[in-house]
């Protein structure tokens, strides 16, 4: 018997169908020279398939807006080239057993903390902002919004087309979608801003309502969100439960089946009055299934390993995942830098071999595909 015994359940959202709860996390790994995705990309992410994992969750993709992304090395998901190299990743990881779903991404005002001197065309934004006093982006207009909501709904048009199980849209961590929510940096006076959150979801929500247009009512559509962004650890979107509920309702009804709730230690509350997480927050307001993501498996969250060293592996949370799921407070677990380093993770947690698990470094992450 294994701790994570109850994990190895299948799971099933629409067209998403996993043999088991754990996924891998998005990963940007800027292996993709032009947005072509490496052959090397083929054999990684396969090997988290054979290693056990359900389902892989790519690591973020551009979308068929020049704007978009602010490294040349970051794969595309469009073009003819580019969208044969990842049907090939989707063939290889159905192959394997396993369930694929592509990460839509743009950056809105966001330069690259990884490769800031990467060539990009000019980046843009909801208000010309991307944190407290830190500029990025010229501001959107109008047709600007529309055109983005028209390239996601391509892109997840192009991953159903390609056979991909869902599409997950990067809402999370201080990119576009966020820059949309968060009151420092969305200051529009148009109705794509205003005083309340439930004023600038509305930009996410026409993006939600064309991507579910596009792939119809039977395709999974994955959202993933954050309270703390890149630039600031201690942000809040929603700083309770009501304000909660009038981000992520509206998102949900809009076409959201499954909330991708990113924190950076899945053990630390959202909120003051309960011992939820964002994922038990997404669930409980929403009643949609969730995915939880943060340090599992792992000493040190993100932030503290893009500063300096490495984190050691550490099981003792895993108890404490095990607690969370039994009360129903998630469907899903993603597993970020300890399958980076080990793509045997899960087997090896499994069968207790656990002096066997190969340690996360930021080195790792840049040098690497293994
Ligand atoms: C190298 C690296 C690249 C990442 N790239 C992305 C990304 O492209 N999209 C995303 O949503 N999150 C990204 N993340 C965050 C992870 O998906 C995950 O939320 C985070 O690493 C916490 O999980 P972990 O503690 O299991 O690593 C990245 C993390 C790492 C370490």
């Amino acid at each position: 018997m294994s701790v994570l015994d109850a994990f190895m359940a299948p799971f099933e959202c629409k067209s998403f169908r996993a043999r088991n709860r754990f996924a891998m996390a998005p990963m940007s790994r800027y292996f993709a020279p032009n947005g072509i995705l490496a052959d090397a990309s083929i054999d990684y992410y396969r090997r988290r398939i054979e290693g056990g994992i359900g389902t892989v969750i790519t690591e973020a993709v551009a979308i068929d807006r020049v704007e978009s992304v602010a490294a040349d090395t970051v794969p595309r998901f469009w073009g003819a080239e580019a969208l044969a190299a990842w049907d090939k990743v989707r063939a290889d990881v159905h192959a394997a057993g396993g369930a694929i779903v592509p990460q839509l991404w743009h950056v809105g005002g966001c330069e690259d903390f990884n490769f800031p001197d990467s060539p990009h065309a000019p980046l843009e934004s909801p208000s010309g902002i991307v944190g407290p006093d830190v500029q990025g982006g010229r501001v959107m207009s109008e047709q600007d919004i529309a055109d983005v909501i028209a390239s996601f709904a391509r892109g997840a048009a192009d991953a159903k087309r390609i056979g991909c199980d869902a599409v997950e849209l990067h809402g999370a961590h201080g990119y576009l979608f966020d820059q949309f929510f968060w009151e420092l940096t969305n200051r529009r006076t148009d109705r794509y801003g205003g005083p309340d959150i439930a004023d600038r979801v509305r930009f996410t929500v026409e993006v939600i309502e064309a991507v579910r247009q596009a792939v119809g009512p039977d395709y999974a559509i994955i959202f993933r969100i954050s309270q703390w962004k890149t630039y600031m650890y201690e942000a809040k979107i929603a700083h309770n439960p009501q304000e909660m509920e009038r981000w992520l309702l509206p998102l949900a009804d809009a076409g959201v089946d499954i909330f991708h709730c990113s924190d950076r230690r899945f053990w630390e509350p959202t909120f003051a009055e309960s011992d939820l997480n964002l994922a038990g927050w997404a669930k409980k307001v929403t009643g949609k299934a969730t995915i939880t993501v943060g340090s599992v498996g792992l000493d040190r969250d993100l932030m503290a390993d893009f500063v300096e060293g490495e984190s050691v592996p550490s099981l003792k949370s895993l108890n404490e995942l095990a607690r969370r799921f039994d009360r129903g407070d998630f469907d899903m677990v993603a597993v970020g830098r300890a399958l980076l380093s080990d793509p045997q993770w899960l087997e090896k947690v499994q069968s207790g071999r656990i002096s066997e698990l190969k340690p996360y470094s930021r080195d790792l992450m840049m040098e690497t595909l293994y």
